[in-house]
């Protein structure tokens, strides 16, 4: 603990100054990830984009502008939100998924690159704007051979994103009759299925494609790269990966004489270990089976481990020399809700602090009020000093646009 990157004393006196829960994020450590990207794709033309759902606060956008990226967005009030950050609609990419047109038509008139995922909307753009608004066009590869059968079935077989492979000829029926400049092509592999072999599949997969499209510049690969961690075998190096794409992207320009520029959409890579949830321990509980210790969260605060089974370290930080004993680590809501199941931890009492690692991304982006509880306040670490980057809530956010019927 004593050689964490938030030291045991700093996060006392935050919990203390800013109250539990708590989600704290380590401006430095994103930091590092932007430029570990870069250093990896150092000798591709290569441009980051952060997938902003994963965490949209203002002042993290404000910190990815600053480092120089631009913004991955997926609805017309991600947009809004970017442009609010300051990003100029150069740096913006819009990447909706079943959107009405008139979204569509929001993100065209706030001039930012569009990506076009089905053959309805690319009609209706088409229609709309002729050879004026250039696109991109995300493709769903329908990888069927890959090993992992069962999330290959339910990832791309019933995936509702991109336009299917085999249904190109459509594609290119629409933009020659519309006109329609294709500049980009676009894969994103959820993480779920991600995998250095997927990714450099649908690589191969979009590089053929682009030599079909005269006009394409830019092919972005999206997201769902999972930063470093020593023992998941699912994580890839991104410096394999980036070497393997060099040779995919230099023999792409010799065979066409073209050149591309690379883009990325990442969220999770970016500020997942950036990110902690802070929680306080309120009861310490056994049922002659096992011991519960009841935090003052759940998965109002993150849901990721209920949703996906997401895997959190969980130190106590509070007693880090306590006796070694296994915990279910649960939240407070009324419904099943573990952090942890089996958990090791040092001996936990009622009032100790947990920190929960890795909670950066998809964590406050996706909380709730379920229960009626509040939302944790988020607190950014910039140069070893804290910033209040959003406040907790109060009984007015619960009330907030509710109309009252009196009876
Ligand atoms: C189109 C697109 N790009 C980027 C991302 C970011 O993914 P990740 O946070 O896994 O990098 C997502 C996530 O769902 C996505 O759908």
């Amino acid at each position: 603990m004593e050689n964490h990157p938030l030291q045991k004393a700093m996060l006392k006196k935050l919990a203390s100054d800013y109250g539990t829960p708590l989600y704290i994020y380590d401006a430095y450590k994103i930091k590092q990830q932007i430029e570990t990207f870069r250093k990896a794709f150092s000798e591709i033309d290569m441009r980051l984009f952060y997938a902003m759902k994963a965490n949209s606060n203002l002042s993290i956008l404000k910190w990815m502008k600053h480092l120089g990226t631009g913004v991955d967005t997926v609805s017309a009030n991600e947009v809004a939100l970017a442009l609010r950050a300051g990003f100029r609609p150069e740096n913006i990419v819009f990447t909706p998924n079943m959107v009405n047109f008139d979204e569509i038509k929001q993100a065209v008139k706030a001039g930012v690159f569009i990506n076009i995922e089905n053959l309805s909307n690319l009609e209706k753009l088409g229609k709309a704007y002729g050879k004026s608004v250039p696109c991109f066009i995300r493709i769903n590869p329908l990888l069927d051979d890959m090993p992992w059968e069962n999330d290959v079935e339910a990832w791309h077989k019933q995936s509702k994103f991109g336009i299917a492979l085999q249904q190109f000829d459509r594609v290119h029926d629409l933009v020659n009759r519309y006109g329609i400049p294709v500049i980009g092509l676009h894969l994103h592999a959820s993480h779920v299925i991600m995998s250095r072999e997927v990714f450099l599949r649908g690589a191969q997969i979009v590089f053929e494609l682009a030599k079909e499209f005269s006009g394409v510049k830019y092919l972005d690969f999206g997201g769902g790269l999972r930063p470093e961690e020593p023992d998941n075998p699912k994580v890839f190096d991104v410096f394999a990966l980036a070497e393997a794409f060099r040779e995919k992207f230099y023999q792409f320009r010799q065979e066409t004489g073209r050149k591309l520029q690379l883009w990325f959409e990442p969220g999770r890579f970016l500020i997942r270990q950036a990110g902690y949830l802070l929680v306080r321990t309120e009861v310490i509980k056994n049922n002659g089976i096992v011991d519960f210790t009841g935090v003052n969260s759940g998965f109002n605060h993150l849901i990721r481990p209920m949703l996906y089974g997401s895997w959190h370290n969980i130190i106590n930080i509070s007693n880090p020399a306590g006796e070694k004993k296994k915990y279910n680590v649960v939240g407070n809501l009324c419904e099943i809700d573990n952090f942890a199941i089996g958990r090791t931890l040092n001996e936990v009492r009622e009032g100790d602090l947990l920190l929960v690692e890795n909670a950066g991304a998809y964590g406050f982006s996706m909380s709730s009020h379920y229960n009626s509880r509040f939302k944790p306040a988020e607190v950014m670490i910039v140069n070893d000093k804290p910033f209040l980057i959003r406040k907790r809530d109060t009984l007015d956010d619960l009330l907030r646009n509710q109309i009252e019927i009196n009876f």
